[in-house]
């Protein structure tokens, strides 16, 4: 596995991945600016020459990082990718003086484990927060 920061060049690729693995739709702009914002907070996984994993973060205000995007092909999770993806984001935002990570996962989604497991707590509840009016619940961590 190769992991190496996204460039706009490969948007079109993005966005199909993202299609492919996730329930949202997303505007492809939103990502270019992901990107020139903060270009270190935006890592892919490719093996052989294929997208199959996707991580992307911003900065936020309060020295805080905020997880946008986490997620990897179905054949390739569960052999740590994931955490790596992670751990790359979070490397990026310690070194950018962020001393907490945030994001939003879909309630009673395996992916709450995942943060659970990876040290995250739950702070808050968004209801009705993705397309199709499912609930998100906000977890955090220390950096
Ligand atoms: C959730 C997701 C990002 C995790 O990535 P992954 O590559 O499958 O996970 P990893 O193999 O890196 O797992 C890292 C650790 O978390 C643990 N873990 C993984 N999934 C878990 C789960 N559902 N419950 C508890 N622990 C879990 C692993 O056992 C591993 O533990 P270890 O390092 O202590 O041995 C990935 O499965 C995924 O993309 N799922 C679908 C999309 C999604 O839900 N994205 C998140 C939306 S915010």
């Amino acid at each position: 596995m190769k992991y190496l920061l996204f460039q706009p060049e490969e948007l079109e690729e993005l966005m199909q991945f993202l299609e492919a693995n996730l329930d949202e739709n997303y505007n492809p702009q939103v990502f270019l600016k992901i990107q020139s914002q903060w270009p270190d907070g935006f890592a892919i996984a490719w093996r052989g020459g294929k997208m199959v994993g996707v991580g992307c973060g911003a900065l936020l205000p309060g020295d805080k990082l905020r997880v946008l995007v986490l997620v990897l092909a179905p054949g390739v999770q569960g052999h740590g990718h994931g955490r790596k993806l992670l751990e790359m984001l979070v490397a990026a935002g310690h070194k950018r003086g962020c001393s907490r990570v945030t994001l939003e996962a879909r309630v009673d989604s395996e992916a709450v484990d995942f943060y659970r497991h990876l040290g995250f707590s739950s702070v808050d509840l968004l209801p009705c927060y993705y397309q199709d009016g499912g609930d998100a619940v906000v977890m955090e961590r220390p950096i």
